[in-house]
């Protein structure tokens, strides 16, 4: 008789043939910013931080001490500063350029990445630019958002940052962000490109943080239809041919068939975000003691992983961080 479970017998045979592994280097941490001198806790995700320039730099240092590699910035903007052609977005002086020579001044090594898209400085809540026609139908143009991105990505080149991630799903944007770097000699900066990003339910508790959704209308003109994979495929084509470094699938738990079909269609390293939804859902079941936190956040990662991420941005990442390095995984 033919025994699978010969192979699960002990720990160290577990141990042996386990396919996937977890650890530290994997995770991305999304962090939120703003202009205020304190910390605020953000309501629409318990346990997640709004910091303040100060605090920012030294919570990245603790995190990049525990092994995780790298961070992503997401800025709450001041009302006052919100436009409807997003020109804050590109203010060398701005928050993000701000803290991005902070970070790296204080630790070298700590990868740091950038979002690029309009929706935290575009007084509309979208990741374009908006033009509404007479009967007030919203169009978020493309080709002039894409000006405005090459721009914003090349300011925070200039402050000293390794990876620009454009989130904003305009068509176009790899090639002409890769073409504004190469212009200034920006030949090292990456691109991770939002190659799937889904119009998901899931965001709500980000827009919350940010206080970026959107005023008017919603974003399935450009993000992904959830009902579609073969699309997702296209995208990664495109990207990969327009120059990216790196793709990346959003969110991630709910999408993991699609992080599996793209980690076969592509030779370059993928991302999934556990976005904002999903870890309100594993950080409200547990809170009610309905599920096991350690266990659930360690086996939704290990699954993101196992369908294929290289790289996982998530909320966890420090939380999850201490426990793998406490259990020497
Ligand atoms: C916007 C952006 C969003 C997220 C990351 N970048 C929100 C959106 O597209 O509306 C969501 C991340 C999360 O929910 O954790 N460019």
């Amino acid at each position: 008789m033919l025994r699978p479970r010969r192979n699960r017998r002990t720990p160290a045979i577990r141990s042996m043939i386990r396919e996937t592994t977890l650890s530290s280097a994997d995770f991305i941490l999304p962090m939120f910013l703003h202009e205020d001198p304190h910390d605020t806790p953000i309501d629409s995700m318990p346990g997640v931080t709004r910091w303040s320039l100060e605090s920012l730099v030294r919570e990245a240092g603790e995190v990049h001490s525990l092994g995780i590699p790298a961070i992503v910035l997401f800025p709450k903007i001041e009302e006052s500063l919100k436009s409807s052609e997003a020109e804050e977005s590109y203010n060398d002086d701005g928050l993000i350029p701000r803290a991005i020579r902070a970070l790296k001044a204080a630790h070298p090594t700590l990868c740091v990445i950038t979002d690029v898209a309009l929706d935290p400085y575009n007084a509309d809540g979208h990741d374009g630019i908006v033009r509404r026609d007479a009967h007030g139908e919203l169009t978020i143009l493309n080709d002039e958002t894409v000006g405005v991105l090459c721009q914003q990505a090349a300011s925070h080149a200039r402050a000293g940052a390794d990876i620009v991630a454009p989130s904003d799903m305009m068509d176009g944007r790899v090639a002409a962000i890769r073409e504004a770097l190469d212009d200034e000699d920006f030949t090292n900066v990456s691109i991770l490109s939002y190659t799937a990003k889904y119009a998901s339910a899931l965001y709500g508790p980000f827009r919350g943080a940010l206080d970026s959704a959107p005023k008017n209308g919603d974003k399935k003109t450009y993000q992904m239809d959830p009902a579609n994979i073969r699309e997702a495929i296209r995208e990664t084509l495109l990207d990969e041919a327009e120059g990216a470094d790196m793709l990346m699938i959003k969110p991630a738990g709910l999408y993991l068939d699609v992080i599996a079909k793209v980690r076969e269609t592509t030779t370059l390293p993928v991302a999934a975000y556990q976005v904002s939804g999903e870890y309100l859902m594993l950080k409200s079941s547990s809170a009610e003691g309905w599920l096991d936190e350690r266990t659930i956040v360690l086996e939704s990662l290990l699954s993101i992983k196992r369908a294929g991420a290289d790289m996982i941005l998530t909320y966890f990442a420090k939380q999850a961080a201490m426990w793998l390095n406490a259990k020497g995984e």
